[in-house]
């Protein structure tokens, strides 16, 4: 039996880094999708491809169902980060079936940019559980799928993970995630514009940098609780549907995510490039040290100017994913 699921990727609107030490953030999910599709095989091997160009295009064969490596050299670090990504989901669909010597061939595709800040590793690891347990003949809800995601997360970043984008992911639409508490939220349609800068960046080197910075000064520990009022503030623009103070909001919060020393020069410059050109607000999204950056802009002309902003290496319009976890066949 062999079944396709797909999940969004997302921007965070507000919170990153400050959720990872329980202030809420605002995440939400948008209209670029990882799509996976699992067949169950007669033996307990697991074997991992993309034809994708976003992965580079790659085949890994595991050697078995008991967490051991590759038996031929992962092509990238990244695709080699991501592997650790699907050989835990499919651990997760193994432990929800029942079934601990399933094997599967695994076919990822994926218009997500990897370690950018949009969510890349959640949005496989939710498609990947949830194609993988109905393959074995087992339906999980949403929320089901976005606890073991999580789950997956939390083991993969050695700890390190919130559960923001694996809800997100799972759920679709604007959710609000503090600590263990997820929800989520009605939210208008948001004009969201991404500028990527084509890096990727290291989600546990960041968090432990910001980490560090907290526990050594006072004025960090502070920035991540100025962001957690700010989030409260936004989830008040976003009930009013107030785009120019979700914008203004979205500026403070790149402002205060530099303070943390999470920014790059290139995502500065994007951001930068959208507010000239008039965006209602910008801010990187993620991780920040480079990748992408999003920004409101209600009337085009921030597209525009990122498409002409050197180091902008793709900017694109993304629609907020009212649809979360998908089954396709
Ligand atoms: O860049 P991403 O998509 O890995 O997002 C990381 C978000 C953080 O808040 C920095 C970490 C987390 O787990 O919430």
């Amino acid at each position: 039996m062999s079944s396709t699921s797909s999940a969004p990727g997302k921007v965070y609107l507000f919170g990153e880094h400050a959720v990872v030490y329980g202030e809420p953030a605002v995440p939400c999910a948008i209209e670029r999708r990882a799509t996976v599709t699992v067949s169950e095989r007669g033996d307990d091997r697991l074997r991992v491809s993309s034809s994708d160009l976003s992965l580079d295009g790659f085949t890994v064969e595991y050697a078995g169902s008991d967490g051991g490596k590759p038996d031929v050299d992962v092509p990238t670090p990244l695709i080699e980060a991501a592997m650790g990504y699907v050989d835990a989901a499919v651990e997760q669909a193994r432990d929800a079936a029942g079934r601990p010597d399933a094997g599967f061939d695994v076919e990822i595709e994926s218009d997500i940019p990897l370690g950018a800040g949009l969510g890349s590793s959640a949005a496989v690891v939710v498609a990947g559980i949830d194609a993988a347990t109905r393959a074995l003949g087992v339906e999980l809800d949403a929320r089901e799928v976005a606890e073991r995601a999580y789950a997956v997360e939390h083991e993969v970043q050695e700890g390190q993970a919130s559960r923001a984008d694996t809800f997100c992911s799972a759920m679709g639409g604007a959710v609000r995630v503090e600590g263990g508490d997820c929800r989520t939220l009605d939210a208008p349609a948001l004009p969201f514009v991404v500028g990527y800068d084509g890096t990727s960046h290291d989600t546990g080197a960041l968090v432990s940098g910001v980490r560090g910075l907290r526990e050594e000064y006072d004025f960090a520990a502070d920035t991540v609780e100025a962001i957690g009022d700010l989030v409260r503030r936004g989830e008040e623009a976003l009930a009013d549907g107030d785009v120019e103070e979700l914008g203004r909001l979205m500026d403070f919060n790149h402002g205060l995510l530099s303070a943390l020393g999470v920014s790059a020069r290139s995502l500065d410059t994007m951001v930068w490039a959208a507010r000239d050109a008039g965006a209602q607000g910008a801010k990187l999204t993620g991780a920040g040290g480079g990748g992408c950056i999003v920004a409101l802009d209600e009337d085009g002309d921030a597209l525009t100017a990122l498409g002409l902003t050197p180091g902008c290496e793709r900017s694109f319009r993304a629609a907020l994913a009212t649809d979360g976890v998908r089954r396709e066949d």
